[in-house]
């Protein structure tokens, strides 16, 4: 069960907005800040940093960097992300891209082998898997930009952790026992990871990480220095000179976090903020909310068949076009103005049949990946000012490469996956890629984190994002829908079933809790429709019209937990 605690509540104000009698679901409910994040701890301590006087950017990258001690399956120094932050005043949202980059000797062919077949694992468990990490450029740059502590006071919590243990609950011992065999072949993750008989820690066990306490030490020292240059580069680069990696000393030293502009959209009156490429996630949550908003969603109820038709053709359409049109913008031209115009919207719902399914495996083949237990994580914050943070990071797979830095205590990510290794050729998360998402040197990988924050008459009003590869986009737009259309607080939001498709593989996955009726009378239109397990953890905060906070913790993780105060 997610651990739902509000420090305070203060329950004799029932908000404007929100509903919260007679409901089975119930948000936590503050008034001066909320966090939202995937592990206790890390919601813990970012909860005391706002309560000392912080504001969201520095509770953000205290979580971030004690997530990557405490839940090292997602959260990293060894991979990277995007955050958006958007001042409680109704300034500018920003975003900042601080995803990995390829290599300065990435090819274009690097994952296929002599005759042009991809080869999929050499871009998922080798050393050629990992992105040049971005997360501690990237969390240095936002907290200098928006926050008021220095960096070393951010990191402190994460070194205690670290290096004093913390006692490991269940998730985190399963989480292990499944990702044996990738991590213990390679003899530093054993160590990390694992006690001395290659069991993982139990429940109620104290783990420690003496060597990343020191890694996190060095950064709390010399800044970005202390990873991006020094013994930790130094690792980082005799890692991969064992085993025909390509990160080099000068690849770490060029890395830079890039500030960018948010993808900016309308639905039915709210202001839709997301991220931009090399995202897709923003992109096309604009451009579903787009087609969706001529159709009467609330109307059709919350996954009737009618809402879920239209959500699936819909979303077919973006992901079909995420395939064709999106990559890195500092490489590629993405034709961006178009994807999210209004106009585009209307176009593509004219092609869509109230009465049947469009087939899209006519258009080309998928091969989804076997892959199923994926792992990134989110967290959303927000502080008595008013001011937002959403932000989404990774190293890709739970567990990323599955290979640890020797001697820096650290996983690194295998977001080179993200690219296209053939165009045409699906990746693990049955995504095709074309052109634009080819391999080039320094690139941006294309993701679909989504990161995003919702404004209403100019003021913050939710805050979400969530992991899922590529079930992120429809994730996070399915929180954005339940709150608009179906007028849910944000733990039913967060919490109900929910659907995805892709385009390609050509089918619906639902998660249990939809209707077999529902699921009857979809079929009978021509869908495929596929029951799956859980998709996503997302992590969502919405900010009331009297400025209430209301928390919703994802129950899809053990370890989620939303506070306030
Ligand atoms: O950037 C992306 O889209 C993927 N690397 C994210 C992976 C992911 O969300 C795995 N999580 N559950």
């Amino acid at each position: 069960m997610a651990i739902a605690l509000a420090v305070v509540l203060s329950l004799q104000t029932v908000a404007a907005d929100a509903i919260l009698e007679g409901e089975r679901y119930h948000p936590v409910e503050a008034t001066n800040g909320m966090v939202a994040t995937s592990h206790t701890l890390a919601t813990r301590l970012a909860l005391e940093v706002l309560e000392n006087g912080g504001n969201a950017m520095d509770a953000a990258v205290t979580a971030g960097f004690a997530l990557a001690v405490t839940q090292p399956r997602s959260g990293n120094i060894g991979g990277g992300g995007f955050m958006l932050y958007a001042p409680g005043n109704g300034e500018a949202v920003e975003a900042i891209d601080y995803r990995e980059k390829a290599p300065a000797a990435a090819t274009e062919r690097m994952f296929q082998d002599d005759d042009g077949n991809v080869v999929p694992n050499r871009s998922r468990f080798t050393h050629k898997a990992a992105g040049v990490p971005g997360t501690v450029a990237g969390f240095a740059m936002a907290l200098e930009r928006h926050g008021t502590l220095p960096l070393k006071q951010a990191l402190a919590p994460a070194i205690k952790l670290a290096r004093e243990g913390f006692v490991v609950p269940g998730r985190f011992t399963e989480g292990l026992e499944q990702a044996r065999d990738r991590l213990q072949r390679w003899p530093a993750s054993l160590a990390t990871f694992y006690k001395d008989d290659g069991s993982p820690w139990q429940p109620g066990e104290r783990f420690r990480q003496p060597e990343l306490a020191d890694t996190l030490q060095r950064i709390a020292d010399q800044g970005i220095d202390g990873f991006y240059s020094g013994k930790t580069a130094q690792l980082i680069v005799e890692e991969m000179e064992r085993h025909d990696g390509l990160i080099t000393l000068d690849d770490l030293k060029n890395y830079q976090p890039q500030i960018r502009q948010p993808v900016h959209g309308n639905y039915r009156g709210h202001d839709i903020y997301s991220m931009s490429p090399p995202s897709s996630g923003g992109t096309h949550i604009v451009q579903i909310l787009n087609i969706l908003e001529g159709y009467p969603l609330a109307d059709f109820g919350h996954n009737s068949a009618a809402g879920i038709h239209y959500m699936a053709e819909a979303m077919k359409l973006a992901y079909a076009d995420r395939a064709e049109f999106l990559g890195d913008t500092d490489f590629v031209e993405v034709p961006l103005k178009g994807l999210t115009s209004k106009a585009y919207g209307e176009a593509l719902r004219k092609t869509i049949d109230p009465d049947k399914a469009r087939p899209s495996s006519e258009i080309r083949a998928g091969n989804p990946g076997a892959y199923e237990s994926p792992e990134t994580t989110h967290f959303s914050i927000v502080d008595r000012w008013g001011n937002a943070v959403s932000n989404t990071y990774t190293i890709n797979f739970s567990y990323g490469s599955g290979i640890t830095v020797t001697g820096a205590g650290f996983l690194l990510n295998n977001e080179m996956d993200d690219f296209s290794a053939k165009p045409g050729e699906p990746n693990a998360y049955g995504l095709i890629g074309g052109e634009a998402n080819r391999v080039e040197p320094g690139k941006r990988m294309l993701s679909s984190m989504s990161p995003t924050i919702v404004r209403r008459n100019g003021r913050n009003y939710l805050v979400t994002g969530s992991p899922g590869g590529s079930r992120i986009i429809t994730t996070t737009l399915q929180v954005v829908l339940n709150v608009i259309d179906h007028n849910m607080n944000i733990q039913s939001a967060v919490s109900v079933p929910r659907i995805h498709h892709q385009w390609l593989p050509d089918e619906i996955r639902i998660e249990q809790g939809v209707s077999p009726d529902t699921v009857r009378l979809l079929e009978e239109k021509g869908h495929k429709v596929v029951t799956g397990s859980a998709m996503g953890a997302i992590q969502s905060i919405l900010i009331d019209s009297d400025g209430t906070l209301y928390g919703g913790a994802d129950p899809r993780r053990s370890t989620s937990s939303a506070m306030g105060y």
